[in-house]
């Protein structure tokens, strides 16, 4: 037997009906925020992940799933929407004559080589939100106000944002020098990976899943002591603006995330200080790297499997639908006959409805409206029919009428 790849899983049944309510929820939320729908390929250059997210980054080095296809190039699946979406922003030049920011969202796939738990999986889905043009913290706090209200309206009430600030160029560098010289006289007590970031990115080792627990990584220098004058302002704008937003947050000065494109605000959301169900973040710097001009940029991911888990864990009701309107019931020919036009006349008029199309006893098709759960059942009988009408009974309270074949939209327009 072929088994589905570890870490990956299958959509459907009542977990597809509950995405579906998610997904409404949260394609609403982005209209109202003013947000255009993107989807970019699955697939991209490996080029554009290892450059945009960061070779020494855990995701670049031990996560990605790099092939070469049969013309020898070299193809990564996306483990994150960012830097696909920024290179579909630098190839169609939007940079160029902004008046407004782009800001776009997206709902796909993405894929990581990660150990497989609750919650973490190969194959996973984001909801993703990018905002180009905007260098205002105003354009950072509708971002981070847009995440907030979007768990808020899944019903997760208690998520916190966890916000911290890495700075700008300068802070970054001076906090650089900071973690080598506080790390290097350490070196022996860290990881082999830890080594290896020690000088090439030294903030890296502050996001080591091997050395997590180490005290000397919950001592290590915190990079708001390291901002200068000008990023410190920014922060505290943005705790302004987020406090007016009424904002429910928390300063983390351990956050630093794991991909390598950050500036200034960073941020993620929480529940019960379990796993990130999302995070995102300021990233001025990517365009340029990936071979645009300098755009200032800004955006969020929302782990939409987690968050689905979350939302189960906290026994918060999602609406699915488990009935049918109607199940429509026959024995002759003729009377199928009658079926297959009453079936279509319903649905084309917005009912859910079901026949038999297994050639089922009449007594085996009662059990299917059991089934189906559904709210009505029509008897077809060629004598009724003769006449122009069909009997309808109500499964609940059993009560049943005869009624005029051309009035079953209107009834069940009444009734249901
Ligand atoms: P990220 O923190 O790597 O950021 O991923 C965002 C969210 O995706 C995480 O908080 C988590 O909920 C979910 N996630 C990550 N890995 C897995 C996995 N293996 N299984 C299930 N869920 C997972 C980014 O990807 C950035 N691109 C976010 C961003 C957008 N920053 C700016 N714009």
């Amino acid at each position: 037997m072929i088994i589905k790849q570890k870490g990956t899983y299958d959509i459907y049944g009542d977990l597809a009906k509950k995405r579906a309510y998610v997904d409404e929820i949260l394609a609403s939320i982005s209209e109202k925020y003013n947000y255009g729908y993107i989807e970019t390929p699955v697939f991209e250059s490996s080029e554009l992940f290892h450059r945009g997210v960061g070779e020494s980054t855990d995701m670049v080095q031990k996560e990605t799933y790099d092939f070469k296809d049969r013309g020898d190039r070299e193809l990564t699946l996306r483990p994150e929407g960012t830097a696909g979406v920024v290179r579909w922003f630098i190839e169609n030049k939007l940079y160029g004559n902004m008046t407004d920011p782009v800001k776009v969202f997206y709902n796909m796939k993405m894929y990581r080589y990660e150990r497989p738990q609750s919650g973490r999986n190969r194959e996973f889905t984001q909801w993703g939100f990018e905002c180009f043009g905007s260098d205002d913290v105003m354009s950072d706090a509708e971002v981070i106000s847009l995440a907030y209200n979007a768990y808020r309206l899944l019903g997760l009430d208690d998520v916190t944002i966890k916000i911290n600030s890495l700075g700008d160029a300068e802070s970054r560098s001076i906090y650089r020098e900071e973690l080598i010289k506080y790390f290097k006289p350490h070196i022996n007590d860290l990881c082999e990976d830890c080594r290896e970031r020690l000088n090439k990115n030294p903030l890296r080792i502050l996001d080591c899943k091997v050395d997590a627990d180490n005290d000397l990584l919950k001592n290590a220098p915190k990079t708001l002591d390291y901002l200068n004058e000008e990023s410190k302002k920014r922060f505290e704008d943005l705790k302004n603006l987020l406090d007016m937003m009424d904002i429910n947050y928390e300063i983390d000065e351990r956050l630093v995330r794991g991909l390598d494109y950050y500036n200034h605000t960073v941020f993620e959301v929480v529940l019960n200080n379990s796993y990130a169900l999302g995070g995102g973040g300021r990233y001025n710097g990517l365009v340029e790297t990936l071979g645009g001009p300098s755009v200032p940029a800004v955006g969020f991911a929302m782990g939409y499997d987690r968050t689905i888990l979350a939302i189960e864990e906290q026994g918060i009701n999602i609406p699915i639908n488990d009935s049918i309107d109607a199940y429509i019931l026959y024995v002759s020919e003729s009377e199928k006959e009658t079926a297959s036009y009453i079936v279509q006349d319903l649905r084309l008029n917005g009912f859910i409805a079901e026949t038999d199309l297994m050639e089922k006893s009449l007594k085996a098709q009662f059990k299917s409206v059991d089934r189906f759960n559904s709210k009505y059942l029509i008897v077809l009988n060629d004598e009724e029919l003769k006449q122009n009408k069909l009997t309808i009974k109500d499964n609940k309270t059993k009560e049943e009428e005869s009624i005029n074949l051309n009035d079953l939209v209107d009834y069940l327009d009444m009734h249901l």
